[in-house]
């Protein structure tokens, strides 16, 4: 059964872009844009309202980029959809989308974003808010730069905006590849069992090549015992890692505290022995060493992703 629920904005998914434009003191903007899509390969359209402060700018600079917006980013892309230029002028200074000159058009990549098309402005219309941008570039993040330098999509916790539920979600699994036809219908099962001819096992067949075959065994046998060893070793690892949370959670707060700063003061006006360590004091270590744990949070969620069979 099936029920009419009458005339909707129900065109899933959309995405969840962030536009990025110069104001006229070139500062940066951004917004939240989801209406949105290819209008061809190379071009773009956008529906943007004639009232933000984006569409002043992008008719003023004749340029706009579009960044992809990642789960790390969701609060700042909410952000800058729900408050305008117009009225907050430093909006972006208040996200942490971190604005770079783009090299090729008029207006602010933002370097915190995984990908980012840079776009000069071909045409706006008014009547319906459609603005058409030709893409000049586009640029990635290289920690997302898969194999044959194409993005690699699975890693980057892309964004969607489900306008049916008013939710934002994640981009999920790939499960096909398009213009493959009936390569995919086989893929999902459909016709699989016309495809198999599965040949009867027979005692003389399999013993055809039987030298190959027990090194065949012999090789995969080590190949397993190695991957149990790799396991038990990670396994291990992780949970030193884990068991020491309390604690990489007090040097965390501690690098973000009062106390940190007082120590700095008390270090630099010379009041510890000369022969405490304090590497901690420093200004570069202990951020490298948290920024240790971001990357390493990456390694694990891409390692993740391929064991539970999310790269293709
Ligand atoms: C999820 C989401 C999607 C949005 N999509 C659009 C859109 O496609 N077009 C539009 O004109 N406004 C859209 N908005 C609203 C603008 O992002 C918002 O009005 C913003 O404050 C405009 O900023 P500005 O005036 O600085 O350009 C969206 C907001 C959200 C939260």
């Amino acid at each position: 059964m099936r029920k009419n629920l009458g005339s909707k904005p129900y065109l899933l998914p959309m995405p969840v872009l962030v536009i990025g434009t110069y104001n006229e003191d070139e500062s940066a903007n951004a917004m939240n844009v989801a209406y949105a899509s290819l209008r061809d390969e190379k071009t773009i359209s956008l529906y943007i309202s004639r009232s933000h402060k984006t569409t002043d700018n992008i008719l003023r600079t004749q340029a706009f980029t579009v960044g992809f917006a990642d789960l790390m980013h969701l609060p700042d892309a909410d952000y800058v959809g729900c408050v305008s230029g117009n009225t907050v002028t430093d909006k972006v200074d208040r996200t942490g989308l971190d604005p770079i000159p783009s090299e090729f058009v008029d207006a602010p990549v933002f370097d915190a974003l995984p990908i980012s098309l840079d776009c000069s402005l071909l045409s706006y219309d008014e009547e319906d808010d459609h603005v058409v941008g030709k893409i000049e570039n586009v640029s990635i993040d290289t920690a997302y730069l898969g194999e044959k330098n194409a993005p690699d999509t699975t890693s980057m916790d892309l964004l969607l905006y489900n306008s049916a539920e008013n939710t934002y979600q994640l981009l999920g699994d790939t499960v096909g590849t398009p213009f493959r036809g009936d390569e995919n219908l086989n893929l999902m099962g459909y016709g699989a069992e016309e495809n198999v001819q599965e040949e009867e096992p027979s005692k003389e067949n399999l013993a055809k090549n039987l030298p190959e075959r027990i090194a065949r065994v012999k090789a995969m046998e080590k190949k397993m015992n190695g991957l149990q060893e790799a396991q038990d070793k990670l396994n291990a690892a992780l949970d030193a890692f884990e068991a020491y949370g309390d604690e990489s959670d007090a040097f965390d707060a501690y690098y973000s505290s009062s106390d940190w700063m007082e120590d700095y003061d008390a270090d630099n006006l010379g009041l510890f022995p000369d022969d405490l360590d304090r590497g901690v004091l420093n200004e570069d270590i202990p951020y490298d060493v948290l920024g240790g744990n971001y990357e390493l949070g990456r390694r694990l969620q891409k390692l993740a992703r391929k064991l539970l069979g999310r790269s293709h």
